[in-house]
This record gives C-alpha cells, sequence and structure tokens, in this order.
C-alpha cells in the first residue's frame, strides 16, 4: 500500500517517535514493505515512518531508489553512534517538496540499530548514506533537515509554504 507522504506543518513530523517493542511479526513486515514502496513512489531515498503518519522509531533507506536489491536498509530503533568528517552538499525532504537547501553532514556515520527480526547491528555509511543516516534518525527525533540551515533561510521556506498553504497547494 502507498501512503501519501505527510507534509511540514503537520505535528507527527515533530513529535518524538516511539520504539519498537514487537519484531518479526506480519504486520510489522507489512510496515517496512508499505514503507519502501511508498518510498519508491515519491522517489525518495530514505523514508521514515512519521512520514506517514505513523509516530514509530523505523526508517528505510535506498540510495540506489529502487535499482538494486541489496542496497535496501531497514533501521528500526536507530541511534547514531559514530560520526566524523564533512560535507557539504544539496538536502531535501519528501514532507518539505520543492526545497532544497545545502546542509553541512558529516561524512562518515555509524548508526546502530535493530532489524526487521530484533536483531541489533551497526552500519557505517559515507557520503550520501551517511547524510541518509543522519537525516533520517533525526525524523525520528521530530528534527527536520530545515533546522540546520539559517533562520532566514528557514524563515523563508517558511513562508513560502504558508502561501502555498494558503492556495491549497500544500499538504
Ligand atoms: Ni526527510
Amino acid at each position: 500500500m502507498v501512503y501519501k507522504i505527510v507534509k511540514f506543518g503537520d505535528a507527527v513530523l515533530e513529535a518524538r517517535a516511539q520504539p519498537i517493542t514487537e519484531f518479526d511479526t506480519p504486520e510489522l513486515d507489512q510496515l517496512i514493505a508499505d514503507m519502501f514502496e511508498s518510498m519508491y513512489t515519491a522517489k525518495g531515498v530514505g523514508l521514515a515512518a512519521p512520514q506517514i503518519g505513523i509516530s514509530k522509531r523505523i526508517a528505510v533507506i535506498d540510495c540506489s531508489v529502487g535499482e538494486n536489491e541489496a542496497e535496501k536498509i531497514v533501521l528500526i530503533n536507530p541511534e547514531i553512534i559514530h560520526t566524523e568528517g564533512k560535507q557539504n552538499g544539496e538536502e531535501g525532504c519528501l514532507s518539505i517538496p520543492g526545497f532544497r537547501e545545502d546542509v553541512r553532514r558529516p561524512n562518515r556515520v555509524t548508526v546502530r540499530a535493530k532489524n526487521i527480526k530484533g536483531e541489533t547491528f551497526e552500519m557505517t555509511g559515507s557520503e550520501l548514506l551517511a547524510r541518509a543516516f543522519i537525516h533520517e534518525t533525526d525524523h525520528l527525533s521530530g528534527k527536520l533537515y530545515i533546522s540546520y540551515i539559517s533562520a532566514l533561510k528557514r524563515d523563508l521556506i517558511k513562508r513560502k509554504i504558508r502561501k502555498l498553504v494558503k492556495q491549497g497547494e500544500w499538504g
């Protein structure tokens, strides 16, 4: 099932999501399959459950956007345990469509998470994957990438979004 992506302004995007406590269930399998399907439909490289209105600590990532099965990553209850280096690059978010901004991020990031069976694993990524690890883990704390840009740029984006809301072109 393809979910509608929740857009900026919805409180679920700024709430702390709840940890998963039950693993290896048909419901969890289905939710994760739906998250991949929703992400591919929206042509994203990452999606966090709050972005489909579900306040749970699950994120999916695929830097190949569906081209390579081996690049599918599921992070449940993730935490960033190590970062190093720096990268600068444009970042966007499916919940803030039509906007992209330069965001400075670490260039190498290690995440610790559980898989669909509830087993703990650690994974290190660099460049786009490092960026995705942080961006998606942040979503589960209710934090959006625009919190890393200047207040001036953030206010400009918010003003433009308010205009789109008024025109009925947002949400
Ligand atoms: Ni996002």
